[in-house]
């Protein structure tokens, strides 16, 4: 059995001492290990002290020799105890830093948050229900000549109902034609019966533009053509089609409509279309109570314009309209200026877009 260690002499007792109370104080790693070189390390204090046993007596070194020992083992078991709990503290605190709350919702990304503007929402809807009624799309130019916009449309110059459409006319060129933006998107129905021959049943969504702003009116302003040209064509086929488009638009099952008759050069007979609602303070319920609302413009192809198209008006007949994409935007959706459709505001894009993903179909739903 071992005898009891002899008490340390001071000296060291003192490098004990400090040692500890070094390695004790220690905030990292790097720190330890700067004590442990100046305790253990080869010019450490404890193996200087190791160095000076091979000069010492016999008895000396029997005293010396276990107490150095001793103190070197619990000089590196201090060490190696503050390592492992520096080790622990490390870890805890990076477990505590780079923490993720996998609960936390992820950011959406932009093809979520991102909106359709309500016009764009109009657009494809009124697509999605004249395709399924086998409806083709028709497209013109913005800038069109004078001849398309009026002239092949039943206005002939000087026509008062010329004045009517508040034109943006370009600057006139050398030849002295001057072209314009066209004011509706009638021009299109010229266009398609020009280039195909019939039967022809399209629609023709697009931009317009007149000199006039107010709230109910904007320079720019979106249109929808229809044009069905075929033999056999008739005020009853017009009827069907508008009646069947606004239940389908509106989502009602029975919306009431009004043709009045009206006069525009390019049909004959004409009507103006006005569709059942009810106003009130809350704003206006379509296919209910006993209001009118103008929604279109519609009437029999005037034969007139079958011949400027080429056609002969003995053979050939077919019916046309016309309407407001916007105001057919206000009224489904209740916006009640039609100048904030164009005032690029995010925070009214928000409230009044829609879902990028939910694409608007007859089977899927038009609106949701
Ligand atoms: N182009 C007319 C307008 O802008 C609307 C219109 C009325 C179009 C009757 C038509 C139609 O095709 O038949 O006021």
């Amino acid at each position: 059995m071992d005898a009891p260690a002899a008490p340390l002499p001071e000296d060291l007792a003192a490098i004990e001492r400090e040692t500890l109370a070094a390695i004790d104080a220690a905030a990292d790693e790097a720190a330890l290990e700067a004590v442990r070189v100046a305790a253990l390390g080869k010019r450490g204090a404890v193996s200087e002290r190791m160095k000076t046993l091979g000069a010492m007596s016999a008895d000396e070194r029997r005293v010396m020799g276990p107490a150095l020992n001793g103190l070197k083992a619990r000089v590196a078991d201090a060490v190696g105890a503050r390592r492992e709990a520096l080790v622990a503290e490390a870890l805890q605190r990076r477990l505590a830093e780079e923490r993720v709350d996998v609960t936390l919702e992820t950011e959406p990304a932009p093809i979520v948050s991102g909106r359709i503007h309500p016009i764009s929402q109009v657009w494809d809807e009124l697509t999605a229900i004249f395709a399924d009624l086998g409806f083709a799309i028709a497209e013109g130019p913005d800038i069109e000549t004078d001849d398309l916009n009026f002239t092949k449309l039943n206005f002939p110059e000087g026509h008062p109902a010329r004045d009517m459409h508040d034109t943006f006319f370009l600057p006139e060129r050398a030849d002295g034609t001057r072209r314009l933006l066209r004011t509706h998107t009638s021009p299109v129905q010229v266009r398609t019966m020009l280039a195909q021959r019939p039967p022809i049943r399209i629609i023709a969504p697009g931009r317009t533009y007149r000199c006039d702003s107010d709230q109910t009116h904007t320079p720019m302003f979106h249109q929808v053509e229809g044009l069905v040209v075929d033999e056999t064509s008739h005020v009853g086929h017009l009827k069907w089609v508008l009646t069947e488009f606004c239940r389908a638009f509106f989502e009602v099952e029975d919306a009431a409509m009004r043709f009045r008759p009206s006069y525009f050069p390019f049909t004959e007979p004409s009507y103006e279309v006005d569709i059942r609602c009810r106003r009130s303070s809350a704003g206006i319920e379509l296919g209910a109570g006993d209001d009118w609302l103008e929604i279109l413009g519609s009437g029999m192809v005037h034969p007139n314009v079958l011949a400027n198209c080429g056609l002969d008006p003995d053979v050939h007949q077919g019916f046309a309209w016309g309407m407001g994409i916007d105001r057919l935007a206000m009224l489904k959706y209740g916006m009640p200026d039609l100048r904030d459709l164009f005032e690029a505001d995010v925070r009214w894009l928000t409230h009044y877009g829609f879902a990028p993903l939910d694409r608007p179909s007859l089977a899927g739903g038009l609106s949701r």
